[in-house]
Order: structure tokens, then C-alpha cells, then sequence
């Protein structure tokens, strides 16, 4: 178990396309789980996705199942592996609301996103998700998987008046 260096906004391999996971539940998919849930848990990250520890493969974690200090408000999404997520958006309904990420830290800015969702994947042995989700939970399923895809939420936005400092836009939250 090891706490890795998260790739910051700037370095080329944030904007890869990443490679398809093709071999489930091996000792080397074990280690890299362990280390991306070590490193989520000590940024108190909402989920962390492979390509932001420099690893190019298609798998993301998500989710606590518990209260997150930096995202207070959400809805408590259950701890996830996914791997070759495929992310269909059900129906047109977009919301903007804020988002951060490990990768652009002490930032904040307000991403619009589809308001419902179905991902369908596989997990780390290889055994399929289908999921509908909405809200918090969708968003940061997009959120994460936009990782896979070379996109960081800045690349979303449409309203840069809504971002900033998150020490400044919610002094409540501290530096988190
Ligand atoms: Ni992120």
C-alpha cells in the first residue's frame, strides 16, 4: 500500500485516452486498487481515476459510503471500482453545480452535468456494473470518468465567473 503522487493540471498524461483494463482481478489490478483507495483516502478525495497516478489504464474509484469533509453536502455514494466504464446519459437535463479535483488543487468551479445516467462496466474481477444514478452520484461518475477520456473539469465549464479559490468561494471548507 502506498500513497502516490497525484498528476497535476498541466502534465500531458491528464489529457491521454487511456487503455482498456484486459486482464480482472490480477495481483498487479490488487496493488494499483489498493494505492489509488490509499491516495483518495489521504486527499479526502470524492474518487480518483488511474491516469492521475500516471497509470494508463481505464479504471476509477469513487464513492465512501460515508460523509466527505470536502463535499459535505453530497449524497453518500457507495465505494466503487469500475473499470471500461460506458456512460449513457438519460435524457437532456443538466445541472451546473460545483466540482474540484485532486488534480487542480484548491480550486473550485460550477461543471454542468447530466442530472441522470447509466454507467455499466466492470470491476476489478472482471464482474459487470449497470447502475441509473442521479444527482451527486452521477456527477461524479462523469466527473471521474472524463479522467479516462483525457477531459479535466475545467474543459467543461461554460461559466468561468463560477470558478475560483475554494479557500475564497467557501471559507467554510478551509483549504480542503
Ligand atoms: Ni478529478
Amino acid at each position: 500500500m502506498a500513497i502516490r503522487e497525484i498528476l497535476k493540471m498541466g502534465d500531458p498524461r491528464l489529457l491521454k485516452v487511456a487503455q482498456p483494463v484486459t486482464e480482472f482481478d490480477t495481483p498487479e489490478l490488487h496493488a494499483l486498487l489498493q494505492d489509488l483507495q490509499d491516495t483518495m483516502a489521504a486527499a479526502n478525495g470524492a474518487g480518483l481515476a488511474a491516469p492521475q497516478i500516471g497509470v494508463d489504464l481505464q479504471l476509477v474509484v469513487f464513492g465512501s459510503g460515508r460523509v466527505n469533509p470536502r463535499y459535505p453536502e453530497a449524497d453518500i455514494v457507495p465505494f466503487t471500482v469500475l473499470c471500461n466504464p460506458v456512460l449513457t446519459p438519460l435524457g437532456v437535463e443538466e445541472k451546473a453545480d460545483w466540482e474540484g479535483c485532486l488534480s487542480v488543487p484548491g480550486l473550485r468551479g460550477k461543471v454542468p452535468r447530466f442530472v441522470h445516467l447509466r454507467y455499466q462496466g466492470l470491476d476489478l474481477k472482471g464482474q459487470p456494473i449497470d447502475r441509473t444514478v442521479s444527482g451527486f452520484h452521477a456527477r461524479v461518475v462523469q466527473h471521474e470518468c472524463d479522467h479516462l477520456i483525457g477531459q479535466l473539469y475545467p474543459m467543461r465549464m461554460r461559466e468561468f465567473s463560477d470558478f475560483g479559490f475554494t479557500d475564497v468561494l467557501f471559507p467554510e471548507l478551509g483549504r480542503a
